[in-house]
This record gives structure tokens, C-alpha cells and sequence, in this order.
């Protein structure tokens, strides 16, 4: 949500400033704006919607300058226009902002009591009058920070400049990520490493309540105390190449194709393949002792937290508890002691799920996390962290970190099970065997591609779409979903497919396509009889299963999708490809923006 980034550099910095924005438009693609100290004046361009937006008024109206900060912008308060735009200034300060200033109301009236004026809607815009305030009263940027800093009520990474002292940049975060950059004579905030990648790899994560005063020497951090501190400097590795689409049309049809790698990659963490065993890292705490497992994410991550609670109750034998993040931290969960409390997250940085797993850590549970980004607020918190290798994941919609999760999760559920003594050898190494299967079968699933793009046209017209699956494939039906809603605004459901009588048969008729995800397999002709059910009354089916699936149950669907056949244990894996290729393929035939679809940003940091 929101993307900031500053430069106190030896050169002209605007167009590095657009540059790093680039590499987080994926953040937020409402309105752009940078500001850099030119002349001893700040210096301002905003321009609303897509980045090629700020680009073009740059290159029209440049703004000197070697010394800046900017913004891509995802709107909470006040709509995306170019006014409600970061940075937010006065004649004095300008600062980018991500997060939310939840007391700003009460803040703002307290200002325009004392005659100060907005120009924006945003909540944002407090931050900036309260800062000026103190600097016209004559306090230095430091003291004017240090005093409105306890003010703020929230979440913010902020980057902030000031007219009167044009070599420096203040930073500051309690609830959002930021990080500072060390480069050659040049200092740089930034939301994430990546945003800095072609700058430096040489990175301090700011910890809760840090801030920062950086000048082109280096960087003075203090604490929530105002204690001058220490944070270590280490080695990003963040690349900028890994942001490239390279010959793919977009950065999702990319990921998707890039699975079967990445889930191999992620894999060799995870198992040793001559053993034939599960490995994980070193864990220290006694995973025989726990007792229950909380699994706690949202979106994308839920679905794989979803199948997951299949694995670990199948394997280990351990009860799981399973909420959305936005849920579980307002609902008073039962946590007692014993407790696994386990976080999924592609970014690390979820508003919701980062609260939930402080509750939980609060509360005395374990926390582990499966996480894709390994210097993540949730990474650095974890007791158990547990790494996907899914690389950089642009596109909006979550592709393959999602298959990348469900092979870490199905290792630690099988290895969960080997310590609890519920898994003999023989059945750990078939464990195994199956899932060093999956990156094959993933590319044996991506080979339908063309067959899914051909009929994507079925779908594109639908106004409403159902997906089922029974068992672990029910997950999977809600993911399916939610990929084609978010991309291509088609309305759409996952249900259990024995739930269908029980009310969504309602909707069936031949307006609406219904996806049915059957592998063959123990649950086959349970979900295909409920699918009979849906064709009996006039529902228009798209079969997604194997040759021996199709054969059996394939006659007079409207499509069928054929899948290799795959033990069970990775068809969630498996069957992830056709449902990621069918809504890209139907966003394509509509013509939406699939890496950037509307009202959506890929790391959702505010509650
Ligand atoms: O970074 P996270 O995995 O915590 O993000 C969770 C959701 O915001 C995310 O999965 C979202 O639902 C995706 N856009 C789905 O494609």
C-alpha cells in the first residue's frame, strides 16, 4: 500500500526517483508525485493515476534538484485525484507517507482551530501542517519531528524534506516497513530493498518507532525513545533484473510460467532428496510438545493456510483453528498455552496479519512464519521462519507464491508428523518422492496453456462464476475465485461442492459457468456427482481434471481442462495452474489490467 522512496544523492535525482517508483507501482497506482530541494525551494510534480502519468509531467516540467522524495500512492483518505497526491507540503516541509494516521481528524481540527489550511482530503496532510507548525515557530526538523512523532496514532513510513536544510532527509516508521540505503557519498529511504536495488544492497531495516535523520555521510537512527541507535547494515540481495517481464506479456503470466522453477527452488530447503526426507530448518522449540495449530492470513495466503490445515490434520494428527487476519484479531481467539500459531504471507508485511501475529506472540503462542520476503516485519519477527523461494512477485494477483507456500506447508506438515511418530520412514519418503513430482507436473500443467487460452472466451461474457472442489480442492475453488475476480471483474464464488444444494444451486442456469476442479482420486465421484447435479439443471460445466477424470465424466461439459495425473498430495499444487491461466486468460480476452487491476495493490499495509 503506498510506495516511498528518497535520495540524498551527488546527482540530479528525479529521474531515479521515477525509476525507484517503477519498482513499486506495484504498491499503489492511484497518483505519483516526487519532490526534490532545488534553489532553496521545494519542488513539486504530481500527476493522478499510473506512473507514465508522473513521467510525462517530469519530462515536461523537470525539477532539479539532488535531494528528493516520492510516492506511489494506493488512496485510503480522499480519492485518487492529483490534490489528495503525495508529497503532501507547504512552503516549508514536504513528506510521503504510507499507512494511515488514524487520529488525524481530531489532529486536524486541533490545526485548522489555529488557522492552518488543507489542500487535501487526506489524512496525511495533518503530518505535514503539524511539522510545519513547529519549524515556523523555530524549531530545527529534528526537534519539530521528535515532537509531532508521539502525536501520530497508526501506521506510517514517512520520508520527509525540509526547505531550510536541503542536505538531508527525515525518516520515520511504527507500523509500515522502511529501510535506509548506504550508497557511495548517497543515503536513501526507501519502502523495501528492492526499491533501492540499483542503488545499494547495503541495507538497515528500521525496527518499530525508528527515526532517522540521513544526510549524504550516512545515516543517524534513533529509537521510539529518541535514544541514538545502532542498526546492522546487511547485504539485500534484492535485484532489480528479477522486475523485468522479460518476453512475457505481463510480470503474472511470467509467475505463473516461472512455478515449476521456483517450486523446485523452494523444495531443496525443504527436503533432502537422497535421504528422501523433509528437512527443515533448525527449530528451537519441542514441536512434539504443540498441542494445537492457529493458522492465520489473508487472501491468497488463506487458501494455502486452508489446504493446509487438510495436511497437518491428515498427517500429524494435530487439531488447527484457521482465520482471515481481519477477523481473528478482533474476535478474542482462545490461545492456549502449547499453541503453534502459524502466519502465512507473500509480503511479509500485511496490516492485519502482522497484528494478528503480534497478538499471538503476545498471548505466549510459537509463531512461525512462511513468508516470501525473508527481511519481512513478519520474517524478522518469527520464532520458526520458514522461506518461500519464489523470487519477486510483481503482478497483483498472487501466482507462484502460492504454489511455493503449499510445498513449504506440506513439509512441515509431513515433518510435523515425523516428530510426533504419525509418519513411518516408508511414508515420509513417499511424502517426498511426491512432492519433488511437482515442479514436472507443474510444467506438464502449463503445457494446457494454449488449450485454456482457446477457451477463455467461454467465460469472458459471464457475468457470475462458480467454482468447486471438495477436500483440499475446495481451497483451491475459492482461490480460483478470487484470481479471476480480481482481474478480471467477473463475479465469482467458490463453494464446496457438496455444499451447492444447500442454497448456490439457486443460481445455476445457463448464464453461469461452473468450474469444477475433480482430480481423480478418492473425492472424484463425490464432486462429480455434485457436478451432475449442477448439469441437470442446465449449469454449463468446465471440467478441470485428468485423462482418466475427463474420460469418466467429461461428456457434455462445456469445456474440459486436462491435467496430468497427480498424487493427491500435489494436486492443490497442480490444479493452481489451470485456475491462475484461466483468469489471466479471460483478463487478457477483456482487455483489464492484469498486473494492475483496478482499486487493488499487491502489499496491503493498512488495516
Ligand atoms: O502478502 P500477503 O500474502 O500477506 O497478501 C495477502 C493478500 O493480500 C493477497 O494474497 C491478495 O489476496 C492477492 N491479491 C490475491 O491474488
Amino acid at each position: 500500500m503506498c510506495g516511498i522512496i528518497g535520495i540524498v544523492g551527488r546527482e540530479p535525482v528525479a529521474d531515479r526517483l521515477v525509476d525507484g517508483l517503477k519498482r513499486m507501482e506495484y504498491r499503489g497506482y492511484d497518483s505519483a508525485g516526487i519532490c526534490t530541494l532545488s534553489g532553496g525551494q521545494l519542488v513539486r510534480r504530481r500527476a493522478e493515476g499510473k506512473l507514465a502519468n508522473l513521467t510525462r509531467e517530469v519530462a515536461e516540467h523537470p525539477a532539479p534538484g539532488e535531494v528528493g522524495i516520492a510516492h506511489t500512492r494506493w488512496a485510503t483518505h480522499g480519492a485518487p485525484t492529483e490534490q489528495n497526491a503525495h508529497p503532501h507540503a507547504t512552503g516549508e516541509v514536504a513528506l510521503v507517507h504510507n499507512g494511515i494516521i488514524e487520529n488525524f481528524k481530531p489532529l486536524r481540527d486541533e490545526l485548522l482551530a489555529l488557522g492552518r489550511k488543507f489542500e487535501s482530503e487526506t489524512d496525511t496532510e495533518v503530518v505535514v501542517q503539524m511539522l510545519s507548525r513547529h519549524i515556523e515557530e523555530g524549531k530545527s526538523p529534528a526537534e519539530a519531528v521528535r515532537t509531532v512523532l508521539p502525536r501520530l496514532r497508526g501506521a506510517f513510513a514517512l520520508a520527509i524534506a525540509f526547505r531550510q536544510d536541503p542536505d538531508m532527509l527525515i525518516g520515520a516508521r511504527l507500523g509500515s516497513p522502511l529501510v535506509v540505503g548506504y550508497g557511495e557519498g548517497e543515503t536513501y529511504l526507501g519502502s523495501d530493498a528492492l526499491a533501492l536495488a540499483p542503488l545499494t544492497q547495503d541495507i538497515s531495516y528500521l525496527e518499530e518507532g525508528d527515526w532517522v535523520i540521513i544526510t549524504r555521510e550516512g545515516a543517524t537512527i534513533f529509537d521510539v525513545d529518541g535514544n541514538e541507535v545502532e542498526r546492522a547494515v546487511t547485504k539485500s540481495g534484492a535485484s532489480a533484473a528479477a522486475i523485468e517481464k522479460g518476453n512475457y506479456r505481463h510480470f503474472m503470466q511470467k509467475e505463473i510460467f516461472e512455478q515449476p522453477t521456483v517450486v523446485a527452488q523452494t523444495l531443496r530447503s525443504y527436503v533432502r532428496q537422497l535421504e528422501r526426507t523433509v528437512a527443515l530448518p533448525q527449530i528451537d522449540f519441542d514441536i512434539t510438545s504443540i498441542n494445537r495449530v492457529t493458522i492465520v492470513a489473508c487472501g491468497t495466503s488463506f487458501y494455502a493456510g486452508m489446504v493446509a490445515k487438510y495436511w497437518f490434520e491428515m498427517f500429524a494428527r494435530v487439531p488447527v483453528d484457521i482465520d482471515v487476519a481481519s477477523e481473528f484479531r478482533y474476535r478474542d481467539p482462545v490461545l492456549e498455552p502449547g499453541g503453534l500459531a502459524l502466519f502465512i504471507s507473500q509480503s511479509g508485511e500485511t496490516a492485519d496479519t502482522l497484528a494478528a501475529l503480534r497478538h499471538c506472540k503476545e498471548a505466549g503462542q510459537t509463531i512461525a512464519v512462511v513468508v516470501n520476503v525473508p527481511t519481512s516485519s513478519m520474517a524478522r519477527e518469527a520464532d520458526l521462519l520458514l522461506p518461500t523461494h519464489a523470487g519477486p512477485e510483481i503482478g497483483v494477483a498472487s501466482t507462484k507464491a502460492f504454489t511455493c507456500q503449499l510445498a513449504v506447508l506440506a513439509a512441515l506438515a509431513a515433518h510435523f508428523a515425523v516428530k510426533k511418530g504419525r509418519l513411518s520412514k516408508d511414508e515420509e519418503r513417499a511424502i517426498v518422492d511426491h512432492l519433488l513430482e511437482a515442479p514436472a507436473c507443474l510444467n506438464a500443467a502449463l503445457d494446457h496453456d494454449d488449450d485454456i487460452a482457446q477457451m477463455a472466451h467461454l467465460i469472458a461474457p459471464a457475468r457470475d462464476v462458480l467454482y468447486l472442489g471438495r477436500g483440499p480442492d475446495y481451497p483451491l475453488a475459492m482461490e480460483g475465485a478470487l484470481k479471476l475476480k480480481e482481474i478480471s471483474y467477473i463475479h465469482a464464488e467458490g463453494y464446496a461442492s457438496g455444499e451447492m444444494k444447500h442454497g448456490p444451486i439457486a443460481l445455476i442456469d445457463d448464464h453461469v459457468p461452473v468450474v469444477v476442479l475433480a482430480p481423480s482420486g478418492p473425492l472424484f465421484e463425490k464432486t462429480v456427482s455434485n457436478m451432475q447435479e449442477v448439469r441437470a439443471r442446465g449449469g454449463k460445466i468446465v471440467l478441470i481434471s485428468d485423462a482418466e477424470g475427463i474420460a469418466e465424466a467429461g461428456e457434455g461439459c462445456m469445456a474440459t481442462i486436462e491435467m496430468p495425473k497427480v498424487h493427491p498430495l500435489i494436486a492443490p499444487l497442480v490444479y493452481a495452474v489451470p485456475v491462475q491461466l484461466l483468469a489471466y486468460h479471460v483478463a487478457c480476452a477483456k482487455g483489464t489490467d492484469v498486473d494492475q487491476p483496478r482499486n487493488l495493490a499487491k502489499s496491503v499495509t493498512v488495516e
